[in-house]
């Protein structure tokens, strides 16, 4: 068969082990012809695509980033575009196209399935964990461990100044990387998108800590996070070409409300893009390589619409159509009977 790939949305430590995976088992055990389209949906419409052998595929296991390069929008935003999709399937006879992305890509394949009945077979990317119908999407573990990283470090520095630092990790819609780094890092207090926090409660857990002694606390904020209404002035909202909150930033306006309220020294860090870059751990080397070995194996099961999926330690394939258009949310028993007992 001749097999595309394209890599969509942000980038994720991982996409290139998932590639790597695809090639190997499709040049070897399927005999397939591999090529990969170069920055997302914009190769496909184009025709811009390079050809993908296990040979072109050396070294890049622990590679972060993407070869194939990546880029947010879809085809839908293009007059024409979704044709020119279809067009691009026929001219270059493919027989199937892989997209390895996050909600947004997953929805245009989604949507390219159900239009005009394109063989498409997803893969779930995310360092922020939020695909629903898998319990784990490639790029999270790699995320977490380097927010974790990050939050060990500034206990050292946070300890030696009595300072309170806010720490922001990213999380647009879902506080997974937050809640797992602050588990680990041990933080005084996690902020997430699904739970409004009031600033004046997390004053108090600071208060707290300080009455017992301990002058140092690290809060972990996930970007996407918000104040309960009434509580807070949230931040003017700035919006990218493609209509999505450009967020970033929260910490700081956090910080200013602790050292306001407290008079406890605060300083805030802001993770950023640290935390989609270099190599994937082995933990997700292992969850990429599975699920490209599981997609290409998809695709000669004709399973077309279909995601790969984790349930449990067992690889599944789950309907695009049942994952697209959510926002898969924290446990939240985890947050309140694990992260929260340490609150303070
Ligand atoms: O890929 C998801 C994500 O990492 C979000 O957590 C974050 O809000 C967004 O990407 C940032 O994207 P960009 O690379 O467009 O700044």
């Amino acid at each position: 068969m001749r097999v595309g790939i394209l890599t969509g949305g942000g980038d994720c430590p991982g996409l290139n082990a998932v590639i790597r995976a695809i090639v190997r088992k499709g040049e070897t055990v399927h005999e397939d012809e591999l090529i990969g389209f170069l920055d997302a949906w914009d190769g496909v419409r184009e025709g811009r695509f390079m050809p993908l052998d296990v040979g072109s595929l050396r070294g890049m296991l622990p590679r972060g980033g993407t070869l194939l390069g990546t880029r947010r929008g879809s085809p839908y935003d293009h007059e024409g575009g979704p044709e020119a999709v279809v067009e691009s399937f026929a001219q270059l006879g493919l027989d199937a196209l892989v997209v390895i992305g996050g909600n947004g890509s997953l929805s245009v394949a989604c949507n390219l399935h159900e239009d005009f009945g394109l063989p498409i077979i997803g893969v779930p990317k995310t360092i922020d964990n939020d695909v629903v119908g898998t319990d784990i999407t490639f790029g999270f573990n790699t995320a977490v461990q380097i927010a974790t990283d990050a939050i060990d470090r500034l206990h050292t520095t946070a300890e030696s100044h009595d300072r309170v630092m806010v720490v922001e990790v990213m999380g647009r819609h879902s506080g997974w990387i937050a809640t797992h780094a602050g588990i680990a890092g041990g933080a005084t207090a996690i902020l997430i998108p699904e739970r409004p926090f009031d600033i004046e409660d997390v004053c108090e857990l600071l208060h707290q800590r300080h009455e017992r002694g301990r002058y140092a606390s690290i809060v972990v904020v996930a970007e996407g996070a918000e104040p309960r209404i009434g509580t807070m002035r949230a931040r003017d909202k700035v919006y990218d070409q493609f209509g999505h909150v450009r967020l970033g930033g929260v910490a700081e306006t956090i910080a200013h409300a602790i050292e306001d309220r407290t008079g406890f020294e605060t300083r805030m860090v802001l993770l950023g893009h640290i935390q989609r870059g270099g190599t994937p751990t082995a933990f997700d080397r292992v969850l990429s390589t599975r699920y490209g070995v599981a997609a290409i194996d998809a695709v000669h099961a004709g399973a077309w619409g279909q995601m790969v999926a984790m349930h449990g330690d067992d690889v599944v394939t789950v309907p695009l159509k049942e994952t697209v258009g959510k926002t898969r949310g924290v446990d939240m028993s985890l947050y309140h009977d694990v992260a929260e007992v340490f609150f303070g």
